[in-house]
């Protein structure tokens, strides 16, 4: 990437968060009706209570571009101060042009570099990585880094193992340089191993396997997921991702106020807290409420946390993330009042 060399030196900040949830509730009694589940099982095996699901005329565009008149509004910033529009998603309105595009239209933004991130559930952390670094080396004002997913467009109601996981929403930041009241970005730290796709993924509707009659009966464009092979992965990866950024920036996790993992599931985030020998306490949790919204689920609790846990001066916030592909992600904020 070509930029400014002193670029790097500077300091860039979240200075205005926002999200959406749909208005649809979906308890898990109301999943009863549709597969063979219960609300004890899907209670005690993932934490998750309920989840929000959009209307059909309701698009993953539509959702990010609500995030994100809020997080301008919490800014105090208009559309035509964005520069740069970044969107992590898994399920794009359509395959092109970007939802990044269709969402920049829909805010009215100027013609600013529009583009999707798709790295599953660490999404939203690869894309504000990368947005990070493009406002770090451009004179771009702001940035705009939106997580927005309609999953319950690609779930197999024939899967009781899935189907009862996932849950629609989007969460927006907005990143601008210098310092000041807001989440100072402190960092990134990504990885990914692709040698293993299968173990989650949505086989159907790409060049590997287009959308065809033999596709459809296959069940090809749902979501498939070895729940019991992640689910081991996921605590061993978020680890990782969380102490080797810690180890960068001279922390351990005890001078962590607060952690947003991605909200998968209860069971994986009090694991993670047992590995990194932190009480639960200090993990945001809101699945209970949106179950796993993929590229979603940090932006949104992030906001959350914000607001209901009123972060101190100074305080060090760590974003945790896996998912598909495999990739794992964390982010580290420090926190001025
Ligand atoms: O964002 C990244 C995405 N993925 C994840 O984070 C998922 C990670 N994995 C998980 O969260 C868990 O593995 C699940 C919640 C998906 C599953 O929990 P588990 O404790 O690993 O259950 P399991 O797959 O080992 O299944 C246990 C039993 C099975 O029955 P048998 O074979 O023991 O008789 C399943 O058929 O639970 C059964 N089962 C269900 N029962 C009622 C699976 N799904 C359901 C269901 N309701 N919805």
């Amino acid at each position: 990437m070509s930029g400014n060399p002193q670029a790097a030196s500077l300091t860039t900040r979240l200075v205005g968060l926002g999200s959406y949830a749909p208005e649809r509730i979906v308890t898990n009694d109301d999943l009863c009706e549709i597969v063979d589940t219960s609300d004890q099982w899907i209670m005690t095996r993932t934490g998750i209570r309920e989840r929000r699901f959009a209307k059909d005329s309701e698009f993953t565009s539509d959702m990010a571009a609500e995030a994100s008149r809020r997080a301008m509004k919490t800014a105090g910033i208009g559309p035509e101060e964005i520069d740069l529009l970044v969107v992590a998603t898994i399920t794009p309105d359509m395959a092109f042009p970007s939802t990044a595009c269709l969402t920049q239209a829909k805010l009215g933004l100027g013609k600013v570099c529009s583009f999707d991130v798709e790295a599953a559930c660490s999404g939203f952390l690869y894309a504000l990585d990368v947005a990070d670094a493009l406002v770090r080396a451009r004179d771009y004002r702001y940035a705009l880094v939106i997580g927005s997913e309609k999953l319950s467009t690609i779930m197999d109601w024939e899967d009781r193992s899935t189907c009862v996981l996932f849950g629609d929403g989007a969460g927006a930041v907005i990143v601008g340089k210098g310092s000041g009241a807001g989440g100072e970005l402190m960092g990134f730290f990504s990885e990914a191993d692709g040698s293993n796709p299968s173990l989650l993924c949505q086989p159907g509707g790409g060049s590997a396997q287009p959308a065809s009659e033999d596709s459809l009966q296959k069940r090809q464009h749902f979501l498939k997921m070895n729940g019991r092979e992640i689910f081991k992965v996921a605590v061993r990866l978020m680890e990782r991702a969380a102490r080797k950024l810690l180890e960068k920036h001279g922390l351990t996790p005890a001078d962590i106020a607060c952690v947003i993992p991605h909200q998968a599931n209860a069971r994986i985030v009090e694991s993670l807290a047992q590995r990194l020998e932190l009480p639960i306490d200090r993990f945001f949790c809101n699945l209970d409420r949106y179950g796993n919204t993929s590229a979603a689920s940090i932006p949104i609790a992030l906001k959350e946390a914000y607001e209901e846990w009123d972060f101190n001066n100074g305080d060090h916030i760590l974003m945790v993330s896996f998912g598909a592909g495999l990739t794992w992600s964390s982010g580290l904020i420090r926190w001025t009042k």
